[in-house]
């Protein structure tokens, strides 16, 4: 029988997607056990915006609760997601924060980190992978998925070499929209597969309803794994359900390596759950629906969502339609960066900010700016010259790697919250998330309660 991995997502992406990441570590702890058991082959319960989440909302040490997690883990591997060089937040750290962040994560029981950036710039994950596979830990090598007239199979085939020369253990497709077709995936991972060894998982979102298919074809062409998430938190801008899947590829022939009586009582332990979330309205149904103008506008839904909300605020939601064609138009101008966190936030506020003043780049961004200047890494296309002359003016970009003209953070760091800090994953917490950890630290010092606040909508 043909193996396939399943990675389940509730505790990191399905979460996150759904109900912003809002989980509160003893909601699930109870049910840890069971997972272990139910034979996941990683289970993604760390990184991306749970780190912030856990600061910021929840009041937890976020290294605590991976250590937590991790104490009822004996036979299924952690799994998590970082922005390479980003880390965890949405500006370039310093090589030496990278690596200690890395380490850490690995100390404190991750198995597999996923790493990407979000411009494929793969200068921008490196120190990250190398540091991984020096710590003990799984690398896993992303290509963000997207579609442009400048990105095509060729232009993929060789981020995946490039992937597999860095040395990472494997490689994952990122499709954080949910936009890749079943057969665009097919004809990817056939193409990965002919000219690269390393196994390839596929990671996508049911946002467009293709989800589900796409999946399926990954499985066809060869993928080593699929992300699943338990099917009350899955649909919509989550991953497609675990149990669906695991019964239509075990018919197709699939050893999906899962116990289906235990994939029942996960999901049964979390039904409750999302029904608590569901009537503190923080669930909100609205999610959970088919959303294919993601196909039409090539943007993610998240995205889409944010534009609607920024343009209701403004009192200008009839300018949708022009936000809607001005934003490729943005993303052109850029050389067709991938829209994900933080790329498909900047590119979303240009455009509206375009139509809004009924002029181009009459007002143009700091963090576009920046991204001009080079600060974020390589543009994957050409950026508009005309564009490019007003920003920089007579200026060259940067074309190294912007960490390199980053000055180490750590011991700063250290020496500035002297007593404040417990460990060093503090320190690392607090060069992460000032405020938030800062916060955290008055919480846990005093152990009042947090004030709730409001975040921008991830889109990963
Ligand atoms: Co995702």
């Amino acid at each position: 029988m043909k193996q396939l991995h399943i990675t389940e997502t509730v505790l990191r992406d399905a979460q996150q997607s759904l109900i912003a990441t809002r989980m509160p570590y003893d909601d699930f702890e109870a049910v840890l056990d069971e997972m272990d058991k139910a034979g996941y082959h990683s289970i993604e319960c760390w990184g991306g915006a749970t780190f912030d989440s856990c600061l910021r909302y929840l009041g937890e040490d976020p290294w605590e609760r991976l250590r937590k997690i991790k104490s009822h883990m004996k036979n299924t591997k952690l799994q998590m997601l970082l922005r390479g060089q980003n880390l965890l937040g949405y500006h370039h750290y310093s090589d030496d924060t990278v690596r200690r962040f890395v380490r850490k994560s690995v100390e404190n029981g991750m198995d597999i980190i996923r790493i990407f950036d979000a411009l494929n710039d793969l200068r921008n994950i490196e120190t990250a992978v190398d540091e991984c596979l020096k710590a003990g830990g799984h690398a896993q090598g992303c290509i963000c998925y997207t579609l442009s007239p400048i990105h095509n199979l060729d232009m993929f085939v060789e981020l995946g070499r490039q992937i597999e020369s860095m040395g990472c253990n494997s490689l994952c497709i990122k499709d954080m929209a949910g936009i890749m077709s079943p057969q665009e995936c097919f004809d990817l991972v056939t193409a990965l597969r002919e000219n690269i060894k390393l196994p390839i998982y596929v990671h996508t979102h049911a946002t467009t309803g293709l989800g589900y298919m796409t999946y399926l074809k990954a499985a066809e062409a060869g993928a080593a794994g699929i992300d699943c998430a338990t099917s009350c938190l899955s649909g919509g801008t989550s991953q497609p359900a675990t149990e669906s899947l695991v019964y239509a590829l075990t018919q197709m022939g699939f050893d999906c390596g899962v116990n289906v009586k235990e994939l029942k009582k996960v999901n049964d332990f979390f039904l409750p759950v999302t029904e608590k979330f569901s009537a503190s309205g923080v669930f909100d149904p609205y999610v959970l629906s088919t959303k294919t103008d993601a196909l039409v506008y090539q943007v993610p839904g998240g995205m889409l969502s944010n534009l609607v909300a920024q343009l209701k605020a403004q009192n200008a939601i009839d300018k949708l339609d022009a936000v809607l064609e001005e934003t490729p138009r943005v993303r052109a101008d850029l050389g067709y960066p991938p829209l994900v966190t933080p790329l498909s936030q900047m590119v979303g506020v240009q455009a509206t900010v375009n139509v809004l003043l009924g002029e181009r780049y009459k007002n143009i961004g700091k963090e576009i700016k920046s991204y001009i200047k080079g600060e974020y890494g390589k543009a994957p296309g050409p950026v508009n010259a005309e564009l490019a002359q007003k920003v920089l003016g007579g200026e060259q970009p940067i074309t190294g790697r912007f960490a390199d003209t980053l000055e180490p953070e750590f011991e700063k760091a250290k020496a500035y919250l002297g007593d404040r800090a417990q460990s060093e994953e503090d320190v690392l917490s607090y060069i992460a998330f000032p405020q938030q950890t800062e916060q955290y630290f008055d919480k846990r010092d005093s152990e009042k309660p947090l004030v709730v606040q409001f975040s921008i909508k991830e889109v990963g």
